[in-house]
């Protein structure tokens, strides 16, 4: 496989294309941003973290039925994905109150939900991703009808699935973001990454009652240094597959 031109280059990841149309070659970066890019850091080790994370997890995810764009890891920073169009939302599930849900509705963080939560945001820099529901994104043409269906379903099996991994490694799963995409022959799939970045991860190991976070919060936040939290989500990932008999090989 060939690396050609970058084809984009976002707050977290660069997109090159390659000699195959429907491949893209994906760079892990360094950069940690939060706050819709207000917040800027060169985090050294970050970009391969997140690349041998959500690698990973996409293997753990493929064991457990759920298939993505993740075709395989090419080295500590690298991978290569199957190329989508994708679809402009963030996709978030909650399972615990905390972050811009417990703000909006006055709820305290870590207050259990009685169900999952699916909500969408607009993907929009400019806009800073505001808050969409079901009929705003089909009557803006985002999405059909029948693709949304089927977006939330994978959204759903996704945080069971995750539920499952997470919680087999002591980390509650708070909440997540992800993004879907659209093959070339039309299939719909989980894309983009799941990483610490994108998810609320809070450690179930005993901290005497305060909240140990493993995820992006501690930059988000000024809580401390990331990658110690990163380092423990992948050596417990890592276990998990080692345990399962799921490759995480380059
Ligand atoms: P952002 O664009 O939010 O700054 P990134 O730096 O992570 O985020 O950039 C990755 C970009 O690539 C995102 O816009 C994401 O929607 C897009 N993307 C993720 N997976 C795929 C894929 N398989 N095919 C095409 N685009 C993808
Ligand atoms: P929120 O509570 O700030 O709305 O975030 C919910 C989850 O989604 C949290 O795990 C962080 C993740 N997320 C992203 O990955 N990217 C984003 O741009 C936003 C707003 C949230």
């Amino acid at each position: 496989m060939q690396k050609l031109e970058k084809l984009y280059e976002g707050k977290a990841k660069k997109m090159y294309a390659t000699d195959d149309p429907d491949v893209l070659w994906v760079e892990y970066m360094n950069q940690a941003t939060a706050g819709n890019g207000a917040k800027k850091a060169q985090i050294a080790g970050k970009g391969n973290l997140n690349n041998h994370i959500t690698s990973v997890i996409f293997e753990l995810l493929k064991a457990r039925g759920i298939d993505s764009h993740f075709i395989k890891r090419l080295s500590d920073t690298e991978q290569l994905v199957r190329k989508m169009t994708m679809y402009p939302l963030e996709i978030i599930m909650r399972n615990t109150a905390a972050g811009s849900f417990a703000k909006r509705y006055g709820v305290k963080e870590g207050t259990p939900l009685k169900k999952p939560i699916l909500e969408f945001c607009l993907k929009s820099d400019e806009l800073g991703d505001p808050f969409i529901n079901d009929d705003g994104i089909v009557a803006l043409g985002l999405a059909s009808e029948e693709e949304l269906a089927e977006i939330s379903r994978q959204a759903r099996a996704v945080n069971e699935a995750l539920k499952d991994i997470f919680s087999k490694i002591d980390v509650q799963l708070v909440d997540f973001k992800i993004e879907e995409g659209k093959t070339s022959d039309g299939t719909i799939l989980l894309a983009d990454e799941i990483t610490p970045d994108t998810c609320r991860l809070w450690d179930l190991k005993d901290h005497s009652g305060k909240i140990e976070h493993l995820d992006k919060d501690l930059f988000r936040r000024d809580l401390g240094n990331i990658i110690p939290a990163y380092e423990e989500i992948y050596s417990r990932l890592k276990q998990l597959a080692d345990s399962e008999g799921v490759k995480d090989a380059e």
